[in-house]
């Protein structure tokens, strides 16, 4: 019995904030933005408007998509770096509350942009060793909720969105079979943590008045670092999991990375002498949303048609952590 992505949906924010519009608050420019990251513009979530808020209406919107009786629901996996509390209750249990799966457990998973990838085979393990029948993966994220508005070289960086898949067995509908998740590969390297971290707030570090700015509870980036880590570790999760299922990158109909920075893109295509164009890039109008970033990207493909039944699917995450890993699917 094979594991399999039986339904997907996604939701962002009604707010589009474009570079020139940033470029308001912030010292930068729209060709600045544009030509270090392919960014154009990013959503971004209204006032109080929370990660479990977005999550929810994509979560729902798979369900329906399904048929799926809330009751059939076995677990909630919500991958976020940003949860609604900090840090319980799990926002995979607000979620599983609102949506009213009574018969689910819910946990919150942190791999930081990789997450997605991360939740794809944590699902796929216990639907195929019989540890849950439906699960529902969610990734969302509030990102403008952590980020640095005085920093100019991460506050571009970033929007909000929510994408969220159900995993259940190949054939558990058979008038539906689904999108079979083939294999997965994940690595971590902390030794970069520092690299992309929010300093304090944690057991390391727990907030002090007077000791810590508000600026420490924020995210904080090393660029650089995180640049060439993630040129890195795209050229060895996709060389690693192509090998894994016997076959060469190019081979691969589509790859799906997290969408970060169409730069980061560009140097691992060329390292792997892929055309760019087998990558699948929306960062221009979504920024980088971390864990919602690949859902909202395949959803856009199958709404496009660019995705079609029968091809394949190398997904690539990277990130805080860092951890970096993706999944291959028959779509
Ligand atoms: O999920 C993973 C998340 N992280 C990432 O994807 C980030 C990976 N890193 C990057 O994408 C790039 O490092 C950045 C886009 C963040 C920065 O690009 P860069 O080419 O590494 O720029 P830099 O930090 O070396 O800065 C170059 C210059 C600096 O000016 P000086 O010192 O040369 O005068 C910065 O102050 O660009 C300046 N700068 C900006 N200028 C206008 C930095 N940010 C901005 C800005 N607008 N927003």
């Amino acid at each position: 019995m094979k594991a399999a992505i039986t339904s997907l949906a996604c939701h962002v924010p009604e707010r589009i904030v474009t570079n020139d519009e940033l470029a308001q608050k912030v010292e930068t420019s729209d060709e600045w933005i544009y030509s270090h990251t392919g960014i154009r513009e990013r959503r971004y979530a209204a006032p109080g408007e929370s990660a479990s808020d977005l999550g929810v209406i994509a979560g729902r919107r798979a369900l329906e998509q399904a048929h799926a009786d809330p009751d059939s629901i076995d677990l909630v996996i919500c991958a976020t770096s940003t949860p609604d509390y900090l840090t319980f209750p799990a926002t995979a249990c607000v979620i599983q509350d609102r949506l009213g799966l009574s018969n689910a457990g819910a946990f919150d998973l942190q791999a930081g942009c990789t997450g997605f990838a991360y939740g794809v085979e944590m699902a796929r393990s216990l639907v195929e060793a019989g540890g849950a029948g439906r699960v529902l993966l969610i990734g969302t994220e509030v990102l403008t909720s952590i980020t640095n508005w005085e920093d100019r070289a991460t506050c571009i960086l970033f929007g909000d969105g929510a994408g969220a898949v159900l995993v259940e067995a190949s054939d558990a509908d058979r008038a539906r079979t689904g999108h079979t998740i083939v294999a997965s590969w994940l690595r971590s390297k902390g030794s970069g943590g520092p690299a992309l971290i929010r300093q304090a707030g944690g057991s390391r570090e727990p907030f002090e008045d007077g000791r810590h700015a508000a600026r420490d509870l924020l995210l904080a980036m090393n660029g650089k670092q995180v640049y060439l880590f993630a040129v890195d570790a795209i050229v060895q999760t996709i060389t690693a999991l192509s090998e894994r299922v016997g076959k060469t990158p190019d081979d691969v109909d589509w790859i799906v990375p997290h969408q970060a920075n169409s730069r980061i893109i560009e140097a691992a295509a060329k390292r792997l002498r892929l055309p760019v164009e087998r990558f699948y890039l929306n960062v221009d109008r979504y920024a980088n949303t971390s864990a919602a970033s690949i859902p909202i990207a395949l959803e856009e493909m199958v709404s496009t048609g660019a995705l079609k039944s029968g091809q394949t699917v190398l997904t690539v995450g990277f990130g805080a952590g860092l951890t970096y890993g993706g999944n291959v699917l028959d779509w």
